[in-house]
């Protein structure tokens, strides 16, 4: 079943275009990925899925549903959440406030208990510094409590903008390794990143993103061995 449609999606700023007919379909229960360069649009891409950029042309389709004209919050209210780039923390609330204060819409609110466990079980470390300022959390910890309040609000579609950026590599390997148990619980997963390598193996399906274009689209290990991800990408 299909989460997330939407078809040749154009969009940019003001009269820059930097989406130029973007496609992607994501399956339920499936880890997404759209890969990409810096500049690629990658970004672009999440903030018109999300309407906070408006498309221009093309349509988002959400669980059968046309929301290409719906403000975001509209759609985050039906379960569509993003997780942007950068962490976007309060340095001087705790762990738990965070997550606490994250639960704003109503589905969120009925499920905040579970989703709280949820969260304390496949972040212990949050768990223990749940008492702890966001400010002086380490990068990967950050990183997991910005993820972690993204789950707060009970996503049908978890969208993440490169949660691995700024992390050196031991971090990037436990956040990837994170990502993977969320599809284990059964997440959707929209994942959207500069670090092709380790994505293509966590991920079920993906799509290359060049210059507002998707190039090249597949099962994950099918584009892992494209010779042409293989030469721009992997530097085999
Ligand atoms: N607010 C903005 N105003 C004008 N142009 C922008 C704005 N944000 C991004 N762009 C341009 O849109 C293009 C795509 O940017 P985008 O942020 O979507 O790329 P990205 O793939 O997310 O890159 P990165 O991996 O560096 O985050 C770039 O040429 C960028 O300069
Ligand atoms: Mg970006």
């Amino acid at each position: 079943m299909l989460v997330l449609d939407a078809r040749d999606l154009e969009s940019g700023y003001g009269e820059t275009q930097v989406l130029f007919g973007v496609s992607v379909k994501v399956k339920k229960g499936q880890l997404t990925a759209i890969l990409g360069s810096n500049g690629a649009g990658k970004s672009t891409t999440l903030w018109t899925l999300i309407g906070v950029l408006k498309a221009w042309r093309g349509s988002i389709t959400f669980q059968g549903r046309d929301v290409t004209r719906l403000p975001p919050h509209e759609r985050v209210r039906m379960g569509m959440v993003l997780v942007p780039e950068g962490r976007r923390l309060w340095p001087d609330l705790t762990v738990r406030e965070h997550l606490e204060l994250a639960a704003t819409t109503p589905r969120a609110k009925r499920r905040r208990e579970e989703n709280l466990e949820l969260v304390y079980t496949l972040f212990p470390r949050l768990k223990e510094r749940r008492e702890q300022k966001a400010g002086s959390l380490s990068g990967g910890e950050q990183q997991m409590l910005a993820i972690a309040r993204g789950l707060m609000l009970d996503p049908e579609i978890l969208m993440l903008d490169e949660p691995s950026l700024g992390l050196a590599p031991k971090l990037v390997q436990d956040i990837m390794g994170v990502i993977r148990k969320l599809k284990e619980e059964g997440k959707t997963i929209l994942l959207v990143e500069q670090n092709i390598h380790i994505s293509l193996s966590i991920a079920d399906y993906a799509y290359i993103l060049e210059n507002g274009r998707i190039t090249i689209e597949g099962p994950a290990d099918v584009v892992r061995e494209d010779p042409m991800v293989k030469k721009a990408y992997l530097g085999l």
